[in-house]
C-alpha cells in the first residue's frame, strides 16, 4: 500500500505544470485530489481528463469564498482532507527595478502578491478545520526565488521570500495539529504565466526559447528538471509517516543552485 493510500489531497493551479504533475503523482500514490483552478478551460479539461477521481473547482485563489468552497467540495467528494497544497502562482518575467515604471509598480505588486501570497495565506485558512480534525499538513511551492535574487523580479523574489515567512509563522501557529512546510524547485517549462498589469497576462514561460537549455548550463547537476522530477518531496512531507517531526522546513529542490561554483576551474 502507498503512503497515501486513502488520503485527501487538495491542490491549487493544477490545471498545468508543477500542480498537474502534483495531481498526476499524488493519483498514483493511492490518494484522492481536489484542485481549486482559475482557468475555465484547464478545470473542464481536468474533469474529462480524471472524471471522478477529481473534485474540480474553479475559482480564484486570492478570493476566499473560493478557498472555501474548494475545501467544501473536496470533503463532501471524499469525506476529510489531509493535505492542502498552494501551488497556483504567476510571474514577473524578470522585470526589473530599473525596468518598472514607478506608476506601474503598485498594480503589479498587488495583482502577483495577491496571488503568489494571499492566496497560500486564504487556502491554508480556509483548509486549516479541515486539517485539524486529521492532524494533516500544508506545503506551499516556494521557489529558487526563495532563496536568491535573479530568479525574477524583486516583485516574484520578495513573493516567494515572503512564502518562507509565512511556511515559518503558519509552522508556529498551526502546531501540534497541522504541519506547514515548502518545497522549491528550480527553473521547469510550465505555462507559468504573467500579470495583467504588466500587460504580460498571455505570457508563458514554455514559450521562452533555450529556457531548458539555460537551465542545464546554470544548476550544477546539470540537467533541466521536469515538473515531476520535483514531486518527491511532496510526497514525503504529506507523508506523515515520512516526515512526522518535520515544520517550518522548505526543501531545496533547485539542482544545486546553493552549491554553485564560484570561482570556476578552481578546486
Ligand atoms: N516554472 C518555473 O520555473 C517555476 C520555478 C519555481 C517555482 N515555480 C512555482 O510553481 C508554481 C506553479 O507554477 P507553474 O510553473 O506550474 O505554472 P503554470 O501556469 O503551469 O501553473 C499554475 C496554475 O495556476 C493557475 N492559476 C494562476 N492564477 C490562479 C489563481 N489566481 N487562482 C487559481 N489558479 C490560478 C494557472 O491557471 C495554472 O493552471 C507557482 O507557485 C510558481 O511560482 C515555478
Amino acid at each position: 500500500m502507498g503512503w497515501m493510500e486513502n488520503r485527501v489531497v487538495l491542490i491549487t493551479g493544477a490545471g498545468s505544470g508543477m500542480g498537474k504533475a502534483l495531481l498526476e503523482r499524488f493519483l498514483a500514490e493511492g490518494a484522492k485530489v481536489g484542485v481549486l483552478e482559475f482557468s475555465a478551460d484547464k478545470a473542464k479539461q481536468l474533469k474529462t481528463e480524471f472524471g471522478d477521481q477529481v473534485s474540480v473547482t474553479q475559482g480564484n485563489v486570492a478570493n476566499y469564498a473560493d478557498n472555501q468552497a474548494a475545501v467544501e467540495a473536496t470533503v463532501a467528494a471524499f469525506g476529510k482532507l489531509d493535505t492542502f497544497i498552494g501551488n497556483a502562482g504567476v510571474f514577473d518575467y524578470f522585470q526589473s527595478v530599473n525596468d518598472l515604471d514607478g506608476d506601474a509598480i503598485s498594480a503589479a505588486f498587488d495583482e502577483l502578491f495577491s496571488v503568489n501570497v494571499k492566496g497560500y495565506l486564504l487556502g491554508a485558512k480556509a483548509a486549516s478545520a479541515e486539517l485539524k480534525k486529521t492532524r494533516g499538513s500544508i506545503i506551499f511551492t516556494v521557489s529558487n526565488a526563495g532563496f536568491y535574487p535573479g530568479g525574477g523580479g524583486p516583485i516574484y523574489t520578495a513573493s516567494k521570500h515572503a512564502v518562507i515567512g509565512l511556511i515559518k509563522q503558519l509552522g508556529q501557529e498551526l502546531a501540534p495539529e497541522i504541519r506547514v512546510n515548502g518545497v522549491a524547485p528550480g527553473g521547469m517549462k510550465t505555462e507559468l504565466g504573467g500579470l495583467n498589469a504588466m500587460g504580460m497576462a498571455d505570457q508563458k514561460l514554455d514559450s521562452m526559447p533555450g529556457l531548458e537549455e539555460m537551465i542545464e548550463n546554470m544548476v550544477p547537476l546539470q540537467f533541466a528538471p521536469k515538473p515531476a522530477d520535483y514531486c518527491g518531496p511532496y510526497v514525503l512531507l504529506a507523508s506523515p509517516e515520512n516526515s512526522g517531526p518535520m515544520t517550518g522546513v522548505t526543501i531545496n529542490t533547485d539542482g544545486g543552485l546553493g552549491v554553485i561554483r564560484l570561482f570556476p576551474g578552481g578546486e
